[in-house]
């Protein structure tokens, strides 16, 4: 019957079995171990001959309801949690790749990726080449005989480029690499990356799914077989979800399609707003007319997400006397939160990477 629904509506009725308490909503499973009352039961959880849970390294009700909902949004066939976006975006790749692969990666991905794929992987023997968004050419001449995935995230982190994600999924198709991408800036309400040829897709649930700024968490969804092996690395090397805040999450999914349907809404008059504005050098936001992708966005996303870029005229002392005089926006740089936020990238999240590099990432300085 759940699958005939909205997937809107799956994510408020998709719910754990109830117990003998008739409990109308979901009850908390902390517990880092589940019980047999047989040893071949038991044998046979281990063995894989069914679905029981064993330990919540592996598997949790809770867990599995947030999983589930996140498949049902994003249109995927499996998932699994973790306990931060990063943790979603590593175990993503680590999971797959060995030495001796490639990734071809978005330049202008979120900064900890950056540093993930630039810094980290070479040392397992994975070689990386970056490519700038808006290129296409770059792209397919940057794919090896080696290459065994792309990875990007669109609307980028915070420089908000729009990756076509048509093409990249026909690029992927063509060159039969795994398309792996961070769903987190859009959310599943406003775009499904499956739909256009994804494998797979990573989402950091801190951001808008979490929407309150409690607590962290991730998620990969897609692709069975490729989830299954992506399950079997995390389940060995722990990166895990931790049942509460798979449940905090759960529940707030129950709310994401409201919430987003408002925080676009604030954000497109916050942008035509700001566009008016003499001290102000550019503002960028997917759905104005002004994005260099607008096009793309309109065609890919069904609005254009919670975050507005702008740039103050005068430079960075002029940017502080912004920052310094917010009255009711906090100066944080967790997004997605009920609290509008604001914030200045290249002197607080992006600050650890090179000019060189910070140029790459989000092409302003
Ligand atoms: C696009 C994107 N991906 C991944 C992450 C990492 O998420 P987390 O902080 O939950 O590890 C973030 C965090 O801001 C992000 O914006």
């Amino acid at each position: 019957m759940l699958k005939n629904l909205q997937p809107q509506t799956q994510a408020i009725r998709i719910q754990t079995p109830r117990t003998w308490q008739m409990e109308h909503s979901t009850p908390l499973f902390l517990t880092s171990s589940f019980t047999f009352e047989e040893a071949d039961e038991m044998r046979a959880a281990f063995a894989d001959e069914n679905d029981d849970n064993i330990y919540s390294r592996f598997s949790n009700p809770n867990v599995d309801e947030f999983v589930q909902k996140m498949c049902a949004l994003e249109g995927a066939e499996a998932g699994f949690a973790t306990a931060t976006g990063m943790a979603a975006v590593f175990s993503s790749i680590f999971g797959l790749l060995k030495q001796g692969d490639h990734l071809l990666c978005c330049s202008s991905v979120f900064r900890s990726t950056f540093t993930l794929v630039t810094k980290y992987l070479p040392r397992f023997g994975i070689d990386c080449s970056l490519v700038s968004a808006s290129d296409k050419n770059a792209w397919e001449n940057a794919i090896k005989p080696n290459t065994k995935m792309i990875f990007l995230e669109t609307p980028t982190n915070p420089q908000l480029e729009i990756i076509d994600l048509e093409w990249a999924g026909e690029l992927a198709a063509k060159h039969k690499l795994i398309l792996n991408v961070d769903n987190c800036f859009a959310t599943p309400l406003l775009q499904k990356p499956i739909k256009y040829g994804a494998h797979l897709v990573d989402h950091s649930a801190t951001k808008w799914i979490d929407g309150q700024g409690r607590v962290l968490g991730g998620v990969i969804v897609g692709n069975a077989d490729l989830v299954k092996e992506i399950y079997l690395f995390c389940r060995n090397t722990g990166p895990s979800i931790s049942p509460f805040n798979a449940w905090i999450l759960s529940k707030s999914l129950e709310t994401l399609d409201v919430r987003m349907q408002r925080h676009c809404e604030n954000a497109m008059k916050v942008a035509e707003t700001l566009q008016m504005h003499k001290k102000l050098s550019w503002v960028k936001y997917p759905f104005l007319e002004t994005h260099p992708q607008y096009k793309i966005a309109k065609r890919q996303m069904s609005a254009g997400g919670g975050i507005v870029c702008f740039e103050i005229k005068g430079g960075l002392e002029n940017g502080k006397t912004f920052l310094n005089s917010l009255q009711l926006l906090s100066m944080t740089a967790n997004l997605g939160d009920t609290r509008s936020i604001a914030s200045h990238p290249a002197s607080t999240t992006h600050s650890r990477l090179s000019e060189e590099e910070r140029l790459a990432v989000i092409n302003i300085l």
